[in-house]
């Protein structure tokens, strides 16, 4: 690929468009061991080598994320007051990320971040249907046919009934454990519990369900549950496709996707 040297530069993290002209021009820019003068040279991105102050740099066109969103963070690239999912992610060298879809400000989880168009419109497209899996913490009296009511479907307010989802209720927190190795959700409740000395009765009656969805409505798992009469406290999401969240990952924290990752969210 060919692109202009300013471009080259601002997306390998140097700075604004106006920020590495001003770096060209201070005499620290090299393109294969010659100084740089012009901003507008192109780079070709396989063969060139630039540097700055002497320091090779990489480019990479893509970068793949994936981050363990804790809750009260918003899901979006940047905004003037919140934090967001974006600003987590200290070390993205790209300018142009963006995270692929929405969680909730209190959901937690697998989200991925990337500046691969393509590749997030075909994970979010509806007809392609990506499985979504997650964990719902949910208060109230769930009804005995709660799994077949989610299967067929479920009047939410929209034009359409909810495509079928499948549900598994987890009989305890150490199913959950087991199944997922989620030591910290465990570590999470316990707190709940311990810190609320006058126990919320809407805390005391709490059903675990793992839910598969293939949709990307607003708020569609609370939406669902609020339908059978029941309120989701927590939501965690653990896969989006074949890409499951790694536990070595506390919340908050982040790793680049591997190239097997990246191949196979890409084959969908
Ligand atoms: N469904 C919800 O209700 N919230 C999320 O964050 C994701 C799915």
């Amino acid at each position: 690929m060919n692109i202009r040297l300013d471009k080259y530069l601002a997306d390998s993290g140097y700075g604004t468009r106006t920020e590495v002209k001003s770096l060209v021009k201070s005499g620290v820019v090299s393109i294969n061991g010659t100084l740089a003068k012009d901003c507008g040279q192109k780079i070709n991105t396989d063969s060139d080598t630039v540097s700055v102050r002497g320091v090779q740099i990489g480019f990479d066109e893509y970068e793949y994320y994936m981050l363990h969103k804790p809750g009260g963070i918003i899901t979006a690239s940047r905004d003037k007051k919140a934090k967001t999912v974006l600003d987590l992610i200290e070390s993205k060298k790209r300018r142009d990320l963006f995270p692929v879809g929405r969680l909730d400000k209190d959901t937690e989880g697998l989200l991925v971040i990337t500046n691969d168009g393509d590749m997030s419109h075909r994970l979010l497209s509806p007809k392609k249907h990506v499985s979504k899996t997650y964990v719902a913490f949910v208060s109230g009296v769930a009804p005995e046919d709660i799994v077949e009511r989610f299967e067929a479907g479920l009047d939410i307010g929209d034009e359409k009934l909810t495509k079928p989802a499948k549900l598994n209720r987890f009989d305890d927190i150490s199913c959950l454990k087991e199944k997922y190795n989620d030591l910290i959700i465990e570590t999470r409740f316990k707190d709940h519990f311990v810190k609320s000395d006058d126990i919320d009765n809407k805390y005391t009656s709490l059903s675990i369900f793992e839910i598969k969805i293939s949709e990307g409505r607003y708020h569609e798992i609370k939406r669902m549950f609020e339908a059978v009469g029941c309120e989701v406290v927590y939501l965690k999401r653990y896969s989006m496709g074949e890409l499951t969240l790694d536990f070595n990952l506390k919340p908050g924290e982040y790793r680049r996707l591997t190239e097997e990752e990246v191949k196979t969210l890409k084959d969908f």
